[in-house]
């Protein structure tokens, strides 16, 4: 479920973005199953390639503080554009190795535009950890 709360705070982390190569702010902000919530922003790097988007800031940030079993219930991404961004292919495949079983993705921007989706959605098919646990 999105929140007015998650959703300000995904807006609230653009702000923070390191973006000077891209001039592109995103934000991000996630809500655990334990009902915690963290937030990141896209950090550039004049190598490009040491970019983080800010998905996975935000998902670093609450490993960082509450451990490996984090459960992402929903994220949301913000940006400025429309239709509103949608996570890349690296930031799908790490919610899908951190998301609850019915996590929601969230893309929001500016103009109050919101586009909702599953996690499976976004990532049909995706390699999931369970396939390197042994029988
Ligand atoms: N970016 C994100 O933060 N999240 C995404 O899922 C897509 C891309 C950032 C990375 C880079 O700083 C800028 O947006 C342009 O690609």
């Amino acid at each position: 479920m999105i929140t007015e709360n998650l959703k300000q705070k995904a807006i609230k982390a653009m702000s923070h973005s390191y973006s000077p190569y891209s001039t592109k702010q995103v934000g991000a902000a996630l809500r655990l199953s334990n009902g915690k919530e963290f937030s990141g922003c896209n950090v550039e790097n004049s190598s490009f390639g040491a970019t983080v988007c800010a998905e996975r800031v935000a998902i670093w940030k609450a490993i960082s503080d509450e451990g490996p079993s984090i459960q992402i219930e929903s994220i949301v991404v913000a940006t400025d554009a429309s239709p509103p961004w949608s996570p890349c292919g690296l930031c799908r495949q790490v919610i899908n190795e951190f998301a609850s079983q019915t996590c929601e993705v969230h893309l929001v921007n500016l103009k109050g535009e919101v586009e909702s989706y599953t996690h499976q959605e976004l990532l049909p098919h995706g390699f999931h950890p369970d396939a390197l646990i042994k029988p």
